[in-house]
């Protein structure tokens, strides 16, 4: 078996902490460096090494990987959808920059792989708004939709112009109970389990009825690793796969709730974020991923909310 070291670029943040413990499972502590902008997260700590890295810093990050001995990097630094619309000349350039500086470094150094997530976001008005396809039009209204879907043709010509062994996931909202999320539009469906635990209620910023695609956090990592692990040939798709798991609604999550947290109420006052969710699709389908590496979610809407507050509680 050919000896693997990842480098996992944005290991603090919603998605890397539980990425990076996954992956120190298979692949051994030492040989996953965790890194990041900011300070270590405290999950990670003693679980194995960790760098404070810039990835925008394309020489810093070189002298990383050429050190550790790095074949494999898994990218999530990025600026979210919700707060790349604060800043957005920021959130392309990081999105952007961070893309292409790793792709390079993996032609220099002839990396065995690279991870890079895409979204749902990369879908707008105008793509169908149930069972999203795989192959359809897609015209982001977002700056970070935009962002993912231009990284998704940047992937997909380093795949085909240089032989780099690239794959990506389009993510719905990843819901989960570690680490905070990051300033996305699904974020609501997060502090909702936290806020009905300590207010019995919660003030949501969407609107009742705006569906929207979700996974919870176990998924989207066993998703990740699968898809990584597929033999290459499998990898029909360089872009960026769409993958699922449940849509709902915040009345729905709200039902959901209620049967564990009896008299839990509800508000809505939708803001900035309202428009951003109108503007994605309200379910996927991911018919491409299932058929090419066999993706199968576990976790529906009712056993997602009493695995979050089972292990809420415990925390
Ligand atoms: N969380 C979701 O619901 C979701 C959905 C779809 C796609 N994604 C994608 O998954 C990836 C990870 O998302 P997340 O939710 O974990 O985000 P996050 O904001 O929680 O984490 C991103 C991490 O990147 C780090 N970072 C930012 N700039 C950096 C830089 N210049 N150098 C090094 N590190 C830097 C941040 O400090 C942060 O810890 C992103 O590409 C995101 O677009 C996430």
């Amino acid at each position: 078996m050919i000896k693997e070291k990842i480098l996992v670029i944005g290991a603090s943040g919603q998605i890397g902490v539980e990425l990076t413990l996954a992956l120190r499972k298979i692949y051994g502590e030492k040989n996953v460096v965790a890194s990041d902008l900011r300070e270590e997260n405290p999950l990670l700590t003693g679980t194995g090494p960790y760098v404070a890295l810039d990835v925008m810093n394309k020489e810093m990050l070189h002298v990383q990987v050429i050190r550790q001995g790095i074949t494999q990097i898994y990218l999530l630094a990025a600026i979210l959808s919700a707060t790349g619309e604060k800043n957005p000349s920021l959130a392309w350039h990081l999105n952007m920059q961070s893309l292409l500086n790793v792709l390079d470094i993996a032609k220099e150094e002839n990396l065995h792989k690279v991870y890079w997530p895409s979204s749902i976001a990369v879908f707008g008005p105008t793509s169908p708004r149930k069972n999203c396809p795989q192959k359809t039009i897609i015209e982001p209204i977002t700056v970070y939709g935009i962002s993912k879907y231009a990284g998704e043709f940047w992937c997909n010509y380093y795949a085909h112009k240089y032989g780099i062994d690239v794959r990506s996931l389009r993510y719905p909202g990843l819901i989960s109970y570690k680490s905070a999320p990051g300033g996305g539009t699904t974020d609501y469906a997060i502090e909702i389990f936290h806020e009905a635990l300590e207010e019995n209620s919660y003030n949501c910023f969407l609107n009742s009825d705006t569906y929207l695609p979700m996974m919870y956090m176990p998924d989207a990592i066993r998703a990740t690793i699968e898809l990584m692990e597929a033999p290459a040939e499998k990898i029909t798709t360089r872009t960026s796969y769409n993958i699922a798991a449940m849509s709902f609604s915040p009345a729905e999550i709200g039902i959901e709730i209620e049967k564990h947290i009896p008299g839990f109420k509800i508000s809505y006052e939708p803001d900035y974020r309202q428009q951003i969710a109108d503007s994605w699709p309200q379910s996927i389908d991911d018919t491409v991923a299932r058929n090419d590496w066999g993706w199968n979610p576990a976790f529906d809407l009712s056993a997602m909310t009493t695995d979050m507050f089972a292990n809420i509680r415990k925390s």
